[in-house]
């Protein structure tokens, strides 16, 4: 058999993990064969390949980025796209496909599936929003990269007596904001899921200075305020219609310092938070994937996604995977909302 392997979307530290357990698993135990596309779904479309073979993948295994670059290539959103892909499979006697993105990568691979290719994906993104697995790898490591962050902030915070903002990424979904917050011991933590109130957060802000401490606000580049309450400027939309974000630390920067008096000052985490060497958990985590997915593949499995629930990697059917996003629970939120002020 041969395999044919892409990441798409945006990077995710564990993504060699996953690579080189997949090429490691499926050429030394199942003897199969594999091909490298590349940058995700551009790879299959263009025909742009590299050779993927257990060689190729030594020493990978706490390289941060991909080995096979990535792009957020569309390819419904390319004319024939489908047909295109399937046409340059056959051309490459490529028989199967692993797919290593997030839900656009994902969706793409959902709807190749259904057009009767063969597709394993394997959940990837710091974000932490496929639903349908428990924890997707990398966000484990963003998560510690924020922590990280947060606590050299909470000095110099201190230090100066301002209230210092960190924005950290997650578009529609707030669990980096969540867990990097309730580690890093926050005092504000603002999701998308649950828009703000500014007039709350400020009495947050005020709450800690007068309790001699400085504020630390910790928020999502997707937070918004409740409807009426302030303005947002909107950013440019990439091939699969999301936003660019980013921006809203600014806001904040400039609302709070306005209305309480108190400096304020934003720190944006950014790409930060993508890159470098995955954690432990994550390269376990990725590592297991592969694992299994190459295992998937080499049964014949298809239109399935690897998944961790509990302690156990499954498969599920990719659509499920895909349907919607995994947000943050109100409950889960509320748990958190005892450390504010
Ligand atoms: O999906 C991963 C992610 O890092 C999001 O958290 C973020 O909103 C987005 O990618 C940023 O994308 P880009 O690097 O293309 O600007």
């Amino acid at each position: 058999m041969r395999i044919g392997v892409l990441t798409g979307g945006g990077d995710c530290p564990g993504l060699n993990a996953v690579i080189r357990a997949v090429v490691r698993r499926g050429v030394e135990v199942h003897g199969h064969e594999f091909l490298g596309f590349r940058d995700g779904w551009r790879g299959p479309l263009e025909k742009v390949t590299m050779p993927l073979d257990v060689r190729a993948t030594r020493g990978i295994l706490p390289r941060g980025g991909t080995i096979l670059g990535s792009s957020r290539t569309n390819v419904m959103k390319v004319e024939d796209g489908v047909e295109k892909v399937r046409r340059n499979l056959e051309e490459l006697g490529v028989d199967a496909l692993v797919a290593i993105g997030g839900e656009d990568t994902l969706g793409v691979a959902t709807q190749l599936a259904a057009a009767g290719l063969n597709v394993v994906g394997v959940p990837k993104t710091i974000d932490n929003d496929l639903n349908a697995t428990d924890y997707t790898f990398g966000f484990d490591t963003a998560v510690q990269i924020a922590v990280d962050a947060i606590d050299r902030l909470h000095t110099t915070a201190e230090s100066h007596h301002r209230a210092l903002i960190v924005e950290v990424m997650g578009r529609h979904a707030g669990w980096i904001a969540l867990h990097s917050g309730m580690a890093g011991g926050a005092n504000v933590i603002l999701i998308p899921e649950r828009p703000f109130d500014i007039e709350k957060v400020c009495d947050y802000v005020e709450a800690r200075f007068a309790r001699q401490f400085a504020p630390i606000i910790v928020v999502a580049e997707g937070a918004q305020p409740k409807e009426g309450t302030m303005e947002l400027q909107t950013g440019d939309l990439d091939s699969f219609g999301h936003v660019r974000l980013g921006g809203i630390g600014q806001v904040l920067e400039r609302e709070i310092q306005a209305r309480t008096g108190y400096e304020s000052r934003q720190t944006v985490l950014g790409h930060v938070q993508r890159g470098g060497t995955p954690t432990a958990y994550d390269r376990v985590l990725a590592t297991r994937f592969g694992l299994h997915a190459a295992d998937a593949v080499h049964e014949g499995d298809s239109g399935v996604m690897v998944a961790l629930r509990g302690t156990d990697i499954v498969r599920v059917p990719l659509e499920e995977a895909t349907r919607e996003l995994k947000l943050v629970p109100v409950e889960r939120y509320d748990e958190a909302e005892v450390f504010f002020g």
